[in-house]
């Protein structure tokens, strides 16, 4: 039990660190999302494709999160990796439009 609280405290301060949070994103997006996003593959906005993203970014975070969760078209709901928490998959959104705009 104490161990559990151990890892919940561990778990929780990892969340409040900013700069892990951005790597977190980074490593969710090169596992998870790359293999489309990367390429364009299936008419997914590239990383880095400014065009692509201005008119999604307008759209708010709110809406990109929801359609990452989700899914969207021919993207299938979290990249198809269902097992990733939420924050994960919030986070490479978050890693995707820093880079993209
Ligand atoms: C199987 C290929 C594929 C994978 C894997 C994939 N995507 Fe996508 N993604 C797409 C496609 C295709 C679109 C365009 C959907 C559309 O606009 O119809 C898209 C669109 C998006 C958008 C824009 C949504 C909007 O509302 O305009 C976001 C944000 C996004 N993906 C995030 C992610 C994240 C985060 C991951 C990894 C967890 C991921 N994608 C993995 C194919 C993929």
């Amino acid at each position: 039990m104490k161990m559990l609280f151990g890892l919940m405290a561990a778990a929780s301060l990892f969340a409040l660190q900013p700069a892990m949070a951005a790597s977190k994103g980074e490593d969710t997006y090169k596992k998870a999302c790359m293999n489309c996003h990367a390429q364009g593959m299936a008419g997914s906005p590239m990383i880095g494709d400014k065009a692509a993203w201005k008119d999604r970014i307008k759209t708010g975070k709110p809406a990109l999160y929801a359609s990452a969760l989700k899914g969207k078209g021919a993207m299938p709901a979290k990249g198809g990796q269902t097992a990733l928490a939420d924050a994960d998959v919030k986070a490479a959104v978050d890693y995707m439009v820093s880079k993209s705009k």
